[in-house]
């Protein structure tokens, strides 16, 4: 028989042990701490990839958009497929036969993303990989005949240094139970019950993602998709309670306010210090998140406009989520390489001033536009200031106002030698002079985005 005492003992350890736990509401999920990786990562790749990959026009959206009679879907439709042809139609085109998902890791290591987020299903519901709660809808029956999701999970964690995340969307455009949860404004929760929620659970148990982007929230409120039963379930119990960070999109009273993350609206990018952690989901394809054949060269992001989105967000505390739109047959097409891999020569230059950095004071220049600053500790205990020029000085002088020199402060352009030279108007005194040289054009540090390092300043 157990004693007195150790009975005692083991109900101050369940005490102990429950105080640690999270109760599912708000108050008490937000008060977990994001785990430290995602901060440090600053970068991640955005994939959407699905059955709307095999038109590839247009939007992820197009079936919506096809059904409710927008024009130009319901055109594209009826131009080019038989009168009869339903969305299904679409599944067994999305074939992936060029898909290896070690080129795909390449190509995301290379560009210097440290986090991967990859749609696991997005709003048409078929599910990329082999769920129990999906018949006939998911890639291992109809279209790819493989488990997406695991096939990329593998390959990603096979590189060291990248993390894997997984999108989900909650509501599908027209799922049976979900429109009849709907039509009952969401009295009942079938829909939640037997296909949303499970499916998160199988996604968990299955792949351990270190992301979960939800999505598709809007309609109803937190309650009807029991977001908060289930992050209480994630961080509490789940086999990533201590890795896994979330987004914000719980309920259409939850965006924006409650969460891992904030995500805020598609693009959130405020140009302002936030209070909490955020990510600035964005598309290099300015309209759209999947690939699609109808894009024009004008439509990708620039690399000056990429790296613009890199440093406000940055600067501001924000993550950036880069998105890319792979192909029905697996490619991720050469533009989209190429912006990758672009920017991930740009990191190995200028990644000092990104990854593991914290919002300085000021954010943007007060007097100078086009720049940007981020700060991180050095190994002596002080502070360095980065300022990233969006724009080569026009002039040989360089003027910035929101950094304070001392008689030690040390200014160094990055992947350039050379210390460069700059004056103040007394010493203490707000602003500094920073006297860029004639660099030889083959001996610039990158193409855009310069960086300068500040140290020691006062
Ligand atoms: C849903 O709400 C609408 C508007 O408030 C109401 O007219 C309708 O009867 C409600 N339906 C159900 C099934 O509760
Ligand atoms: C919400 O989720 C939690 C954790 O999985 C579960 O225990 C609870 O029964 C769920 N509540 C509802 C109303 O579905
Ligand atoms: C700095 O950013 C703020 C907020 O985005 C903006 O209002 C201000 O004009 C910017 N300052 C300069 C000098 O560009
Ligand atoms: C500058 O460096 C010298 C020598 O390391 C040190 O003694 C002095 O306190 C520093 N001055 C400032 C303003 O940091």
């Amino acid at each position: 028989m157990p004693s007195i005492t150790t009975i005692l003992v083991c109900l101050v350890v369940v005490q102990v042990g429950y105080g640690e736990r999270y109760e599912p509401n708000w108050e008490s999920l937000d008060s977990r701490p994001l785990p430290s990786w995602y901060d440090e990562s600053k970068i991640g790749i955005f994939l959407h990839w699905g059955v709307f990959s095999v038109p590839s026009f247009g939007s992820a959206w197009l079936w919506y958009e096809w059904k409710t009679g927008v024009p130009k879907y319901v055109d594209f439709m009826a131009k080019n497929y038989r009168p009869d042809f339903t969305y299904a139609d679409f599944a067994p085109d999305f074939t992936a036969e060029l898909f290896d998902p070690n080129d795909w890791a390449d190509i995301f290591k290379a560009s210097g993303a440290r986090y991967v987020v990859l749609t696991s299903k997005h709003h048409e519901g078929f599910t990329n990989w082999p769920s129990k709660y999906s018949f006939n809808w998911n890639s291992m029956d109809v279209g790819p005949k493989r488990d997406l999701v695991g096939e990329l999970a593998s390959a990603i964690r096979s590189r060291a240094n990248i993390h894997y995340g997984l999108y989900h969307s909650l509501f599908e455009f027209f799922h049976p139970l979900y429109l009849q949860d709907k039509e009952n404004n969401f009295t009942t929760r079938d829909f939640v019950t037997t296909k949303a929620i499970p499916e998160l659970y199988e996604l968990v148990y299955n792949y351990k993602p270190e992301v979960i982007w939800s999505d598709g929230d809007w309609e109803a409120l937190d309650t009807y998709w029991n977001s908060t039963g289930f992050l209480a379930w994630l961080y509490n119990e789940s086999p990533v309670k201590d890795v896994v960070v979330t987004n914000d999109r719980w309920g259409g009273n939850v965006q924006c306010k409650h969460g891992g993350f904030l995500s805020c609206s598609d693009r959130f990018n405020p140009g302002t210090l936030q209070k909490r952690k955020w990510e600035n989901a964005m598309t290099i394809d300015r309209y759209a998140w999947e690939y699609r054949r109808d894009v024009t060269l004008a439509d990708m992001l620039t690399m000056e406009e990429l790296l613009t989105q890199v440093a406000s967000t940055v600067s501001c505390g924000g993550n950036i989520l880069i998105n890319v739109g792979p192909t029905k047959d697996g490619r991720i097409v050469p533009i989209f390489e190429e912006r990758l891999r672009s920017l991930g020569q740009w990191l190995n230059v200028n990644g000092a001033a990104i990854y593991g950095t914290s919002p300085w004071v000021y954010q943007n220049d007060t007097v100078t536009k086009h720049v940007w600053y981020t700060s991180k500790k050095n190994s002596q205990g002080s502070l360095d200031v980065f300022a990233i020029l969006l724009q080569w000085p026009d002039h040989g002088k360089f003027y910035l106002g929101s950094p304070t020199p001392s008689q030690n402060t040390t200014v160094t352009l990055l992947g350039y030698d050379t210390p460069i030279k700059w004056t103040a108007s007394a010493a203490h005194e707000q602003g500094i002079t920073v006297l860029i040289p004639a660099i030889p054009f083959n001996k610039m540090p990158c193409n855009y985005a310069w960086v300068l390092k500040m140290q020691n300043l006062a």
